[in-house]
């Protein structure tokens, strides 16, 4: 790379870390996260390089993907002056625990209204932990829909005199402030692997803020990398995000920030194919991924989220889709409290391999 070349890439990221910064935000993470190179597996894997962007060390109750998107949302809802955040999803939601523990830490209500799912009894891994964040929980049948959970709630708060914020499924502006998060992750890594080498790919587990703001941190930094979104789930759950919509909220997200160039819709890549029986239960391929990654590297995936996506990874490299002369960043989002919840899928499995 010339000189000049890495002028232009720095400057780049200067001028949209200063548009960043002028958007309400509070501190809540610890970044930049670290960025681990694994031989041992690119090895195995046979592809030419292989490195994990630890967005599970994001540092707040346990890190995550949503510690570094709730800078943003949450910086919003208090400069818009909210009394209180509600976020409602699955009981083992990383999203609300991490929601939970952000409000903690800003002094701010949190409402949640998980599912009456059939982790709910349990009182195991995230759920858990929201109860010892102190966040108020009102769980809701599991056929009930989240996004209308979550109204009631807040009209219920508004009828009181409060001004709730809601995040989450359903609440457009906090997905697009969760993609203008991680456009940063995207400059870090610009940074940790220097201005001279970019990936040929970058995935994660997405439904679609952390795909929409890595494929546009890449376009920004005019990378042609491809950027792909290993989705926990399919178009049979109440969450799932058309790729139609997530188009909507990269192009609302460049937008925010001063991005002018068209997106290119052919480049947004969510797959399905990894779910397995069905959102929030381990698949067999999930459990392989966690054995492999923390077997070589001792990094621990969990089996809903970042397991799937990992699998993900580990077929496109079966398959011959990821060869040798890609380098491969896996951008782990987190969602370790998720492992104990599924104690009983991994006993069973451990015991079988
Ligand atoms: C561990 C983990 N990974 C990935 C995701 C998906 O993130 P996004 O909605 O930003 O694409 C979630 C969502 O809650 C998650 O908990």
């Amino acid at each position: 790379m010339s000189a000049l070349e890495d002028f232009r890439a720095n400057r780049v990221k200067q001028t949209f870390r200063k548009r960043l910064a002028k958007l309400p935000r509070v501190g809540l993470a610890h970044l930049p996260t670290p960025l681990d190179r694994c031989l041992r597996s690119a090895d195995k894997l046979k592809i030419g390089a292989l490195f994990v962007k630890r967005e599970d060390c994001t540092g707040l109750a346990f890190g995550g993907n949503k510690v570094r998107q709730h800078e943003y949302v949450l910086g919003k809802a208090l400069a818009v002056g909210s009394t209180c955040v509600i976020q409602g999803a699955a009981s083992q939601s990383n999203h609300s625990r991490q929601i939970a523990a952000a409000g903690a830490k800003l002094g701010l209500k949190v409402f949640l209204t998980p599912k009456r799912d059939h982790y709910f009894d349990q009182m195991q891994g995230n759920l858990l932990i929201d109860h010892l964040l102190g966040c108020e929980i009102s769980p809701i049948s599991p056929e009930e829909s989240s996004t209308e959970a979550k109204q009631k709630l807040a009209e219920n708060e508004i009828a009181r005199g409060g001004k709730p914020y809601i995040s989450g499924m359903g609440a457009t502006e906090s997905l697009i402030l969760g993609a203008v998060a991680c456009v940063e992750i995207i400059f870090e890594l610009s940074d940790q692997l220097g201005n001279d080498q970019k990936p040929t790919w970058i995935l994660s587990a997405s439904q679609a803020s952390t795909q929409a703001g890595l494929l546009l941190g890449s376009q920004i930094l005019g990378w042609d990398t491809k950027v792909v979104g290993i989705n926990p789930l399919n178009s049979k759950h109440e969450a799932y995000v058309p790729k139609d919509e997530i188009e909507k909220v990269m192009t609302s997200a460049a937008k925010l920030i001063g991005f002018n160039k068209p997106i290119d819709p052919s480049l947004i890549a969510n797959d399905i194919n990894y779910v397995g029986e069905k959102y929030g239960v381990p698949s067999p391929k999930s459990m392989d991924a966690m054995k492999f990654l923390a077997s070589n590297e001792g990094i621990i995936l969990d089996p809903i989220y970042s397991g799937k996506a990992f699998a993900g990874l580990m077929d496109y490299a079966a398959t011959g889709r990821i060869g040798k002369t890609d380098t491969v960043v896996f951008v782990h989002t987190g969602g370790l409290p998720g492992l104990f919840a599924n104690k009983d899928y991994l006993v069973d499995y451990l015991s079988q391999s």
